[in-house]
């Protein structure tokens, strides 16, 4: 069964817009767990605009299900990791101007110093995953710099304007994802993940994790947060 990690950031863009304690995305992580959510993703940028330092201790804390962090490859991450000890850091690219991320690392390009934190994270013992485009190139260079992961940006197939771009870009998954997989790496996938355009994600096979944040809250502000991760695991099981 594939896992369905919740992405907690938007609660967190909520309580921040006004700077209030309210709220709160350690409640959301306690309502996403008893949901039946496989883990928790957060992102905690350089800029703190959502995920606090706060939330990423206490979520480490009182969790009973994994805890994934997001972050980029900065220094002061780092730190920050090793002393919190996640269940697994996804290092992602990170721009101060971006809305999102914007599409996957460039391992190829920055192959020393991403091999350099993966050993460091290794060491202490927290696995690395690699946010990536589904590129072959760059599958081959994450597994060479010895990451334990790789999470697939589905951001171009979330895009695809038509049914025959849609599929283009669904091939470059599988195809991403199968080498990972020969590669014996894990396969996560993520990035505008909709209840809409999930299902033919979940068919290929080689996929073990999706992490969905953003199509997930925009729900629950409807239907509850609970309901909303509910319909959204009924989708995973489904398949
Ligand atoms: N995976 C990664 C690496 C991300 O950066 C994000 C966005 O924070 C997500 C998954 C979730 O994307 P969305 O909010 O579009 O579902």
């Amino acid at each position: 069964m594939v896992r369905l990690g919740v992405n907690i950031d938007h609660i967190a863009n909520i309580r921040q817009a006004r700077k209030a304690v309210q709220p709160d995305p350690i409640a959301a992580a306690v309502i996403a767990e008893m949901a039946g959510a496989d883990g928790i993703t957060v992102h905690l940028r350089q800029d703190r605009r959502h995920i606090q330092d706060r939330d990423l201790r206490l979520l480490r804390e009182i969790l009973q299900t994994r805890l994934n962090l997001e972050m980029s490859a900065e220094q002061e991450m780092m730190e920050i990791a090793l002393s919190i000890k996640p269940d697994m850091v996804t290092l992602v690219p990170e721009k101060g101007d971006e809305i999102t991320t914007q599409g996957g690392l460039d391992v190829i390009g920055q192959k020393d110093l991403l091999a350099q934190q993966i050993q460091t994270l290794q060491i202490s013992e927290i696995p690395v995953s690699l946010f990536i485009d589904p590129d072959l190139a760059q599958v081959k260079k994450a597994r060479k710099i010895g990451a334990d992961c790789i999470e697939i940006h589905t951001g171009l197939y979330a895009a695809a304007k038509t049914p025959k771009q849609q599929q283009e870009e669904l091939e470059k998954i599988e195809q991403a994802a199968k080498l990972a997989k020969k590669f014996t790496m894990g396969v996560n996938a993520g990035h505008d993940l909709t209840y809409r355009n999930v299902t033919p994600i979940l068919a290929i096979e080689e996929i073990e994790e999706l992490n969905i944040g953003h199509n997930i809250i925009a729900r629950a502000v409807f239907v509850g947060l609970e309901q909303a991760i509910k319909e959204m695991l009924a989708l995973v099981q489904k398949s």
